[in-house]
């Protein structure tokens, strides 16, 4: 961060958020907060909720939710110092030119320098293909059908045979070795030096959403294996956060984004016409990556190879982005593999015919589910119906629910009232819940992914929430437990601020502060959702109720606590520790009495 937290908070303060939000959405007052239209997704009636007392916002319809900053952010694309500097604008505050401190000037500078190696790497690549030497490569592509036009909107490049070109290159240049090394476009070896990473390819250039290269992808122009050698991530590329052609697909006119596999897929539909698609960069798609596509649109076409790789691929992304808010659908290109085989086979037309044929994602994993039962047996049919109406309650909006189960009982010839209550006991816990047969459909996502189990950021969110609010709350939560109690990232950052502002005592925690500490949007909006405990609204005014449900959160939070530096003692084969947490009490019913009288005490 470039400015110190007193100015942010300063800047925070100056700008109420009901202002602010008031001059771009219309807002009316309900209960003790506002109420509107929410402007990050379309809907008709308003679950767009802002609170002056927290001065936060919330859109229960789409998920979006954090302070003022968070709310310029995401209405006006805005990084958050550029959102900073705006606000602090409009409060007459004047923010000081320089208020970088000397390491984080080196890691801006740092990152300048990077660029300016990606982008003369980039240019060298480029202006190669178009050079005697690059005639292999110029053939290659051209031989895919890719046009000239085409090749220059993708800055696509060509990297020779030669051993340490590109090096040499950015040497001359005064370019430093510490930053030739950190740019990962290089091996290090001690037999033969430095050299080139990527050669004899033809090459890809990622740019984020600026149109800044800032990775590469390398094909051989053949069969060889490897097929890409891809850059490795630096401080200017995180893979998971970024999309191929998104900087195309940003400025189209169409309401949906076409979600492909492949470098060349975004491409060939981009030359047929479709300047929306964009490719996930060799991952599996991530939350980040879906949240990145939120800003843009709320409609997905999944646009995936047809083979099984891709279809499971397909089942995974559904679920990541509807947690984003996107409604996705999947394409069906069979007979043929992916989009580039597909136009080239059928052309333009056909392949609109399948965007507007494109299956539901909902029906799209219950079809795929179906395949897992033998649905001619009365057992395995009985455990398929189980399967998709457990699949019903992920949808939280009773009107979206029952359109689907509408729709689900329409495709699959089931009664509707039967189907109907078939998901109603399945919510109440009368039917047990069919589990999926496969386990390998738990996602591994990469350490750096906001990661949250959601029944302990649930007793976390209550926890920190009520904690701010309430002296005993607090006093019981600091006795428990630390911080490292939460689980990592977001959550457990924000413990760490909560527990040390709580520790100080000094002045009450607005949330809206809290949530200045993040720079990032995801990270922003995961914060804010700590603080926004529908439950608590529901229930305030009955004391015993939400003690009650603060025991229940904090017995979870000490039992998930001790069974996690279990296991790590186990690991560590570390006796002492285990010992110490084995008389920790572990009988959850017996802990939430024993928090609950405490509560009483504090109370009386
Ligand atoms: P594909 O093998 O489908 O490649 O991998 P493609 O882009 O469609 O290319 P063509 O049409 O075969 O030439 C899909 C994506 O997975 C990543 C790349 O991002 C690629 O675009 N990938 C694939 C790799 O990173 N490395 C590989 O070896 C293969
Ligand atoms: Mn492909």
């Amino acid at each position: 961060m470039y400015y110190s937290d007193e100015l942010i908070e300063d800047v925070r303060r100056r700008n109420d958020i009901v202002d602010v939000i008031g001059s771009y959405v219309s807002l009316k007052r309900a209960g003790s907060g506002y109420k509107g239209l929410c402007p990050f997704h379309n809907e008709k009636t308003p679950s767009f909720s802002v609170s002056p007392n927290r001065q936060t916002f919330k859109c229960f319809g789409c998920g979006k939710g954090g302070n003022v900053f968070t709310f310029v952010m995401e209405y006006d694309n805005m990084t958050f110092i550029e959102a900073l500097q705006l606000l602090a604008e409009r409060g007459g505050i004047e923010l000081p030119k320089t208020e970088m401190t000397s390491a984080e000037k080196g890691a801006a500078a740092k990152k300048h320098i990077m660029l300016e190696i990606y982008k003369k790497a980039a240019t060298m690549y480029f202006r190669k293909l178009r050079s005697e030497e690059g005639k292999h490569g110029y053939g290659y592509l051209k031989g895919r059908g890719l046009s000239d036009d085409t090749i220059v909107k993708f800055g696509l490049g060509y990297c020779p045979p030669s051993d340490s070109g590109l090096y040499r290159m950015l040497k001359d240049e005064g370019i430093s070795e510490e930053m030739l090394k950190e740019s990962a476009l290089f091996n290090y070896s001690e037999a033969k030096g430095v050299t080139d990473r990527f050669w004899n390819r033809v090459m890809f250039p990622i740019m984020d959403v600026n149109s800044k290269v800032i990775a590469f992808g390398g094909r051989v122009m053949g069969d060889a294996l490897p097929k890409y050698i891809n850059s490795n991530e630096t401080i200017i590329y995180d893979k998971g956060r970024n999309l191929y052609a998104l900087y195309l697909a940003k400025r189209t006119r169409q309401n949906f984004f076409l979600l492909c596999e492949g470098y060349m897929d975004a491409i060939s539909l981009y030359q047929a016409g479709f300047d929306n698609a964009v490719a996930s960069l060799g991952t599996a798609l991530t939350p980040n990556q879906a949240r990145l596509i939120a800003r843009y649109t709320k409609n997905v076409i999944i646009t995936y190879d047809s083979d099984g790789a891709g279809r499971h691929a397909a089942l995974r992304a559904i679920p990541i982005l509807k947690k984003a808010g996107i409604v996705a659908k999947v394409l069906n290109m069979q007979p043929y593999k992916d989009p580039d085989e597909f136009i080239k086979a059928l052309g333009r037309e056909e392949y609109e015919k399948r965007i507007k044929d494109a299956t539901p994602g909902i029906f799209f994993e219950a079809d795929c589910i179906k395949e897992e039962y033998d649905t001619e047996n009365p057992e395995e049919l009985t455990k398929f119906h189980n399967r998709i109406a457990s699949k019903m309650l992920e949808f939280e909006e009773e009107l979206e629910r029952t359109n689907y189960m509408k729709a689900v009982s329409k495709r699959y010839a089931l009664d509707y009232e039967e189907f109907r209550k078939l998901v109603n006991n399945i919510a109440l816990g009368v039917t047990k819940k069919e589990e999926s047969r496969e386990d390998t459909t738990v996602e591994r996502v990469p350490k750096k992914e906001q990661n949250v189990d959601a029944a302990a950021f649930e007793r976390e969110k209550l926890l920190l929430t009520w904690a701010c609010e309430e002296k005993a709350y607090c006093d019981l939560l600091t006795s428990y437990l630390t911080p490292e109690s939460f689980q990592e990232g977001v959550p457990r950052q924000v413990a760490e601020l909560v527990f040390k502002k709580l520790e100080d005592g000094s002045e009450k925690l607005l949330p809206a502060t809290l949530i200045s500490s993040f720079s990032e949007l995801s990270e922003q909006s995961l914060a804010s959702d700590l603080f926004q405990s529908g439950i608590w609204e529901n229930m305030s005014g009955d004391k015993t109720k939400q003690d009650k449900a603060f025991s229940e959160a904090l017995s979870g939070c000490i039992k998930a606590d001790r069974q996690r530096k279990l296991e790590e003692a186990i690991k560590k084969n570390d006796g002492a520790a285990m010992q110490k947490l084995l008389t920790v009490n572990k009988d959850k019913s017996k802990l939430e009495s024993e928090i609950l009288k405490k509560l009483n005490g504090l109370n009386a």
